[in-house]
């Protein structure tokens, strides 16, 4: 594995670096507040290429690979990380799962406008009673020939209200148990299916996750991904690749939060000297330091992984538990370094802190996270 990024890579980075500074950064603490979706911040990440990373460029996508979307997810992530689940839903879940196992035709229909911004996906598979236990699927999709007819409701989903384009997971042979689940791409306004209210969250606020509502939506059979049943394995694979997503998001969140705490530590004086001067808090940072330096490693191993076609299922889990983590502890510090001051919302640690939170959670908690690493252990 080779550590020196690519010319292209430091530009991507540095795009999306400038992207977040001059296009996210502002409005994003009234937007936290008032959990107003990143619509027009959303639009201009589609235009460059942010939302269909590793698509390609047939499809409009930009081509790229996943070390370059870890790196721009994560300098994405410092500063919003309501942009950034957006941006991970979209590119990972999303695009990925219907370029990797979409039809031709499902292809050159969806994925072009999902790539550029015009439209925006939505992955579903939690319900009210499956989570972490995915395959309890009760949302039906019942084969009724040329089309199927789907039921059930789905619960916490990113992007819910302002997608075009839903990947919904359901139940069609129930004797089958996983294998008899299938996705089925649902866009929105098809008769019977209905968005619940907009959930008011503790982090990543700006984002918008929704229940849904399914009353005998007809989805045409030609809208199924991939071979009848194939529908769980197909969410599992595509939630291995989204995991790096989440760990780079997490990654950000802890890098965001540390570069403040860094900076503030050098101008914030207590006792006659600069407060990084008093080892206990210099110590504090060389944690952080270290442990997001970690963390940046498990993601671009388990990116660097993918993109050479190998599996990444634990290498993916391990980045996410322990980046999840490290966003946690490290923002957590973040606030303590910053006194008062970082309880207070201009400061954006915090909010950090509050983001932070939801990777622990989404895209399987750290606790199935353990379960995915610890079955790989014994394979
Ligand atoms: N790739 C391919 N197939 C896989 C797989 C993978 N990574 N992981 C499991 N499978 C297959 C298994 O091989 C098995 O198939 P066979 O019977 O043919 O061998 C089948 O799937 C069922 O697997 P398990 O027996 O391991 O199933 P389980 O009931 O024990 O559950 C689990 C496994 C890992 C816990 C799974 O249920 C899981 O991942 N749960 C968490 C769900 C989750 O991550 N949800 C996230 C929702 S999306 C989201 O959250 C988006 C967002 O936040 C922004
Ligand atoms: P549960 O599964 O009920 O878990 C409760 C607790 O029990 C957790 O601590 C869990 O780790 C633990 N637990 C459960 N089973 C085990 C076990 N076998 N061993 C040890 N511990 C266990 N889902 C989507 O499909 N699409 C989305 O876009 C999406 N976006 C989300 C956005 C937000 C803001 C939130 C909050 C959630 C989102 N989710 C989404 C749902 C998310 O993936 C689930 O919340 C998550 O998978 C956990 O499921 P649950 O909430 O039902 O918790």
């Amino acid at each position: 594995m080779n550590f020196e990024l690519s010319e292209e890579q430091l530009m991507i980075r540095q795009a999306a670096r400038d992207f977040a500074q001059t296009e996210l950064l502002p409005g994003v603490i009234e937007r936290d507040e008032n959990q107003i979706f990143p619509a027009e911040q959303i639009k201009k990440m589609g235009e460059l290429g942010f939302l269909g990373m590793m698509v390609d460029p047939k499809y409009g996508g930009s081509g790229l690979d996943t070390i370059s979307y870890v790196l721009a997810m994560e300098e994405i992530s410092k500063v919003d990380a309501s942009a950034s689940v957006v941006m991970s839903v979209n590119n990972s879940l999303v695009c990925w799962g219907i370029e990797k196992f979409g039809t031709e035709e499902q292809k050159q229909k969806y994925l072009t406008k999902l790539t550029t911004g015009e439209q925006i996906g939505a992955f579903c598979l939690s319900e009210p009673e499956a989570g972490s236990d995915a395959t309890s699927q009760r949302t039906t999709a019942v084969d009724m020939g040329d089309h199927y007819l789907l039921n059930g409701t789905k619960n916490w989903i990113t992007n819910g209200g302002t997608a075009s384009v839903y990947l919904v997971i359901a139940q069609t042979n129930p004797e089958l148990g996983h294998k008899g689940i299938n996705c089925l791409i649902v866009e929105k306004g098809m008769e019977g299916f209905q968005v619940g209210p907009k959930e008011n969250k503790l982090g990543i606020r700006g984002s918008d996750t929704h229940s849904l509502m399914f009353t005998d939506v007809k989805v045409p059979k030609e809208n199924r991904i991939g071979e009848d049943g194939f529908g769980f394995k197909f969410a599992m694979q595509t939630l291995s690749g989204g995991r790096i997503g989440i760990a780079s998001q997490a990654l950000g969140i802890a890098s965001g939060a540390y570069e403040l705490a860094l900076k503030y530590s050098q101008e914030r004086k207590a006792f006659g000297k600069q407060i990084f001067d008093h080892q206990a808090i210099a110590f504090k940072l060389a944690d952080m330091a270290t442990n997001i330096d970690a963390a940046r490693h498990l993601c671009m191993h388990a990116a660097w992984l993918k993109d050479q076609k190998q599996n990444f299922d634990k290498e993916g889990a391990m980045a996410k538990l322990f980046a999840s983590k490290t966003a946690m502890d490290v923002t957590v510090e973040a606030v303590q370094i910053h006194g008062g001051y970082g309880f207070v919302k201009e400061y954006h640690v915090e909010r950090l802190m509050r983001d932070a939170k939801i990777t622990q959670i989404y895209e399987g908690t750290s606790e199935i996270q353990k379960i995915v690493i610890s079955r790989s252990l014994i394979k």
